[in-house]
């Protein structure tokens, strides 16, 4: 059994795409052990606590300096004892000792066709925004391995959704995670869960 911890930062709806896909045998071989919220109010909290999953919130706001912050955020996660972490919407700037212990174990899941619109401040409806004030007319999401950089790690998945014309930056939002996030970031972990993912030279592949 692949044992996943989530972070999340806000509805979680990526985190329910991922709890479904357990419960409906999409994902196989895999149990969610805990789930760990930057935000007191997040609904992922709830979302995890309805379907049974330890949840729990570790504040940056409840400690003294970043560093205590990211201390605490570290023992949380080991505590779950996880093979796999899964950033599901997680909006915090990652400490560097949870990306050396979680090396090649840790994804995350952003919402556009990586290297395009990502990076430092590219983050929820923004990237969409810029998309949209770009005249794209594809975009799309990535799962990728997290590294020391800002959504630079290797890229395991990726799925493109069409920008129509009419979109707001709220519409495509939407049609992103229907039509992407919830299906690939479901789709990494079986992968991940299953032995077919393998990273060679900085690039990961499922095999
Ligand atoms: C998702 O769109 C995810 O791709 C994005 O935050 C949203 C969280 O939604 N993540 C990033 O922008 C990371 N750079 P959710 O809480 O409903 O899953």
């Amino acid at each position: 059994m692949l044992r996943v911890a989530v972070l999340v930062s806000g509805g979680g709806t990526n985190l329910q795409a991922v709890i479904d896909a357990v419960k409906e045998g999409k994902i196989t071989n895999t149990e969610i052990v805990g789930v760990i919220s930057n935000k007191k109010d997040a609904y992922a909290l709830e979302r995890a606590r309805n379907a049974g999953i330890p949840a729990q919130c570790v504040s940056p706001k409840d400690y003294e300096t970043r560093e205590q912050f990211n201390e605490a955020l570290l023992a949380a996660v080991k505590a779950y004892q996880p093979d796999l972490v899964v950033l599901a919407g997680f909006l915090v700037i990652l400490p560097e000792l949870l990306i050396r212990e979680y090396k090649n174990r840790m994804i995350n899941i952003h919402p556009s066709l990586i290297p395009s619109f990502c990076g430092k401040g590219f983050y929820g409806l923004k990237v969409h925004e810029e998309v949209l004030a770009r005249g794209c007319k594809v975009t799309g999401a990535t799962v990728h391995f997290v590294d020391e950089g800002c959504d630079s790690g290797p890229i395991l998945l990726q799925r493109a959704v069409a920008v129509e014309k009419d979109d707001t930056p709220e519409i495509l939002q939407r049609r992103v995670m229907e039509q992407a996030e919830w299906q690939i970031l479901p789709q990494a972990i079986n992968l991940i869960a299953n032995g077919k993912v393998e990273i060679k030279d900085g690039h990961a592949y499922a095999v």
